[in-house]
């Protein structure tokens, strides 16, 4: 029966962060760094505007790019935010999370035969988007680069084929970001040879040090940016993301869209409406948090002896595993004989082959414990 099958869908895999979270989940007392969402609960004043919604039966359709106070308000936000400038009646489309702008984005401007370029090791929910319009993947190893896409990098991969280049920072698997400079240059490189740039800025509000500087500001007109609350107002099952561009092509995006889903959750709306307006500031102690975790985190790794790079933002490190065995192989040890649960860096391409990904959205308790028995397997396998 597989033949009635789309053969891009056959070839489409699981991905690898959840069949080993499959594989492992079962084992009883672990401590989870495998975890890709926050750990705390959705800020009440936005649980109470969903409840409200409901009330007042904002329950029907809504414009298929959303409400048009919310888009408003988005608007305002990313201005605030980040200086960036969009319209919100015809450059600001609601999603269904990021994830969904990610597909709508991709499948608006992707051809059979286009190239899309990318920072390796990536988070995985691009590829099979990719593959599925006939495209093709092109990865940057970033592993010797401090984990960074350049502008030189990018030069040296461009083809006739090429169509876009994704730049997910700050990044999920390694936290890394770019600075506005080497945006800069990236938007010259793109600009030079006329490319589209997808900006996944889905954790920008979680930034350690410096503010995220998104490339929406300096290349809008060849942009798509792609944002949302899954993680700055941990809101991951609302399934509330936001696609902005220029107008020429957030329209062919809205119709990519239209015929997808017409329209985000009614009641998820409304409560990302208060998310956008009262919950401006709602990441500010999420953040603070996340940064004592990510100094507690970074001091075991180094003391035991991890290669790291210190992260802009998210809340993840991708560490380089001090000891001999292939990546999956001590996720599965680290699991059986030591109940922890890390994601191997394989699962976001085989660059990742060498490190973990390992996730500091949990609790300080459970970091310390964890490395107590990171530690002492590390010493026993000696
Ligand atoms: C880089 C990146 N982009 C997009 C997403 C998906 O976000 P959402 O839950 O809003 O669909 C994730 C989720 O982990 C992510 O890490």
């Amino acid at each position: 029966m597989n033949s009635k099958i789309n053969l891009n869908v056959q070839n489409m895999q699981i991905s690898g962060i959840r069949q080993f979270f499959n594989r492992i989940q079962h084992i009883e007392g672990m401590i989870s760094l495998t975890i890709g969402q926050p750990d705390f609960e959705t800020p009440l004043h936005i649980k109470s505007a969903a409840i409200r919604a409901i009330e007042e039966n904002h329950t029907s359709y809504t414009h298929n790019a959303g409400y048009i106070e919310l888009r408003q308000a988005i608007s305002t936000y990313m201005n605030k935010k980040y200086k960036l400038d969009y319209t919100p009646d015809s450059e600001i489309i609601v999603t269904n999370g990021a994830s969904q702008a990610i597909d709508t984005a991709l499948r608006t401007i992707l051809s059979p035969g286009d190239e899309v370029i990318l920072p390796s090791p990536v988070y995985p929910g691009y590829t099979p988007i990719i593959n599925q319009c006939g495209g093709s993947p092109v990865f940057i190893d970033t592993t010797t680069e401090n984990f960074k896409l350049s502008a030189s990098l990018i030069e040296k991969s461009i083809t006739g084929k090429t169509k876009c280049i994704v730049l997910p920072y700050p990044s999920n698997p390694t936290g890394v970001s770019l600075t506005g400079e080497e945006l800069e240059e990236i938007a010259g490189v793109a600009s030079e040879h006329d490319l589209l740039i997808i900006a996944d800025e889905i954790y920008s509000e979680l930034t350690y040090g410096r503010d995220h500087f998104s490339i929406g500001t300096i290349a809008k007109d060849r942009t798509i940016v792609i944002n949302g609350l899954s993680k700055s107002h941990s809101m991951t099952g609302w399934r509330i993301g936001v696609l902005m561009a220029p107008a020429w092509l957030a329209s062919q995006c809205l119709k990519v869209h239209q015929y997808n889903v017409s329209c985000a959750s009614s009641i998820s709306q409304m409560a990302a409406l208060e998310a956008f307006t009262a919950g401006i500031d709602d990441a500010i102690p999420m953040r603070e948090a996340y940064k004592k975790r990510k100094e507690l985190t970074s001091s075991y790794l180094r003391k035991l002896g991890f290669k790291t790079i210190e992260p802009d933002g998210a809340f993840y490190f991708l560490a380089g595993i001090p000891i001999e065995i292939a990546s999956f192989d001590f996720a599965v040890e680290l699991a059986e004989k030591a109940g922890v649960g890390v994601i191997p860096g394989t699962a976001f391409d085989p660059n990742g082959e060498g490190y973990v990904r390992i996730s500091y959205a949990c609790s300080e308790d459970q970091i310390h414990e964890a490395f107590k028995r990171i530690e002492r397997y590390l010493s026993e396998s000696d």
